[in-house]
Formats: structure tokens, C-alpha cells, sequence
């Protein structure tokens, strides 16, 4: 059997997810410096990453030896291009863990039919789990969680990410940052994009956007915002999130409008990409 019924595999979905969370805790404030690697400039990887990833590895394949894993570190479990794939980023956060900041996750999204179907977000430090099965709803803690109430800006509250790793797009980032900023009541960088998805998703923020995000930080959360009754498109508008990594996602009012100020520099941020 590929599948069990939804709610019984987003069960075991996060019974993964919690395995992964075990590893990341077994390392939480006691990396030492030996454990922590720059896989690319400002860009870490450290001993809990990769025992998380084991772990979560191992569990899939116990579980459903038919299924494949896309994780952040190890790449792809299996070569053939058959079956479920889990897209899985062992620790989402890794800068915040390093330095003991205490905003950090294991992201778990499944692909079943050719789309994100099934995502889980699990903040083991806080003790917080978001799931979202499609078409069962987006839950919180196991309670089903709603994006917020806001239709615009004006009185929301916005997480985002900075183009760290692409300083190209700084210019454009900044602009539409701008924009967005003197429209809305704050924003916050909280350094876990998954989080910062699964936040959106239960209406603690109204709004994410950030460019240049991986598979890993992205699958799960679309699925939660989507079954919150938010929306997710990439900067163009459309549907390639996943793809390209570049995610603007909110109730529909708050994703319009942010979407409308990232339409007005277009030019300069397509250059930006364009440019490698
Ligand atoms: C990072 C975080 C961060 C985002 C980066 C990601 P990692 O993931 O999600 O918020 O701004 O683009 O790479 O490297 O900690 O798994
Ligand atoms: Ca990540
Ligand atoms: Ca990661």
C-alpha cells in the first residue's frame, strides 16, 4: 500500500517529524565548534542537521520502503524517479540553532500526485506541531488553525527573509521591504522560514514573502497555508513556489497587496534573478 488513509498518514508524517525533533534536541545549546561547518558563505550545517536527517531518512524507509526522500543535505534516498517523495529539511533554522536562538523546526512535505499534498511543522523546543492534510483543514497543536482576518496592510503584521545567500537581490528585496514596511504595523525576520509559513498559517502573521527559498523551507508550509484559507503564489503570481523559491503568501486581501508592490519592481528583481 502506497498510501494509508490522509489523516492516518499525516499521523505518521509526524510521528517522523518527532523523531527528527528528538535528534535536534539531543544538540540543542551543546554544539560544540567542531560540530558546525560553512557548507557555502554564511550558509551552516552542523552535527544535529545531519543526525536529524538520519533519523528522519532511516524512518521513511522503515515505514514505506517505496516512498523517496528529497532532503536538504543527502539530496535524494533513491535514484529511480517512482513513488511518494518527502521533501524534508532536517532543520530549518540552522543559524538560529547554532547560536541558541530558540526559533527552529523539522519540515516534512510529501508529494503524492504530482503536488505538495501533506505537510508537517514541528517546532520541537516550543512543543508546537502545525499539519495540514489537502482538503482536511490545517491544524495547530491538533486544533485546526485559520490564516488571519486582515484583507490589506494596514494594521499587519509581516514576517519575511533576507536574501542572505542572493546579495543581488538585496536592491529589489529592499524596495519592495520598503514599500511593505511604511504599509503595515511591523515585520519580523524570524530566521525559520517553515515557521515563518506555519505562522502565517495559523494567522499569527499575516503575511510572508522571500525570495530564493529551497524545496525543503517551502513544501510543508504551502500546504498548511493553503488548507488555512490563505493564499501562496510565487512573485510572478502564479504557482511555482516550490520551483523557484520565491514566496509571497497571506490571506487573499494581505497577499494582493503585497503581491501588487513586488509586481511594481518586477523589472529590477527579474533582473536580479536573471543575473545568477
Ligand atoms: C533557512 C531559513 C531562513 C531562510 C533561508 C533558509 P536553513 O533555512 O529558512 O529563514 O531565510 O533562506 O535557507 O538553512 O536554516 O535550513
Ligand atoms: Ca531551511
Ligand atoms: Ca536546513
Amino acid at each position: 500500500m502506497l498510501f494509508p488513509e490522509p489523516e492516518a498518514f499525516l499521523d505518521e508524517v509526524e510521528a517522523v517529524a518527532r523523531i527528527g525533533g528528538a535528534e535536534l534536541m539531543r544538540y540543542w545549546r551543546s554544539l560544540t565548534p567542531d560540530q558546525v561547518s560553512e557548507k557555502a558563505r554564511n550558509d551552516l550545517v552542523s552535527a544535529a542537521d545531519l543526525a536529524s536527517e538520519r533519523a528522519i531518512v532511516a524512518a521513511v524507509a522503515a515505514r514505506f520502503p517505496e516512498h523517496r526522500v528529497l532532503s536538504e543535505e543527502a539530496g535524494w534516498s533513491r535514484d529511480d524517479d517512482s513513488g511518494p517523495v518527502w521533501i524534508v529539511d532536517p532543520l530549518d533554522g540552522t543559524t538560529n540553532f547554532v547560536h541558541g536562538i530558540p526559533q527552529f523546526a523539522v519540515s516534512i512535505g510529501v508529494v503524492a500526485a504530482g503536488r505538495v499534498d501533506f505537510g508537517v511543522v514541528l517546532d520541537p523546543c516550543k512543543g508546537d506541531v502545525f499539519t495540514a492534510a489537502r482538503g482536511c483543514g490545517a491544524r495547530w497543536n491538533g486544533a485546526p488553525c485559520r490564516v488571519s482576518r486582515q484583507s490589506g496592510l494596514a494594521g499587519s503584521l509581516l514576517a519575511t527573509g533576507f536574501p542572505f545567500k542572493a546579495h543581488r537581490l538585496l536592491d529589489p528585496y529592499l524596495a519592495i521591504f520598503r514599500e511593505a514596511f511604511l504599509r503595515c504595523k511591523s515585520v519580523r525576520r524570524p530566521g525559520a522560514a517553515a515557521l515563518d509559513l506555519a505562522y502565517t498559517a495559523c494567522g499569527l502573521f499575516d503575511g510572508f514573502f522571500e525570495f530564493q527559498l529551497s524545496p525543503w523551507d517551502v513544501a510543508a508550509g504551502a500546504v498548511l497555508i493553503e488548507e488555512a484559507g490563505g493564499v501562496i503564489t510565487d512573485m510572478e503570481g502564479g504557482g511555482g513556489w516550490l520551483a523557484s523559491g520565491n514566496v509571497v503568501c497571506g490571506p487573499a486581501g494581505v497577499h494582493g497587496e503585497l503581491l501588487d508592490i513586488v509586481h511594481e519592481h518586477r523589472d529590477a528583481w527579474r533582473a536580479a534573478l536573471a543575473g545568477g
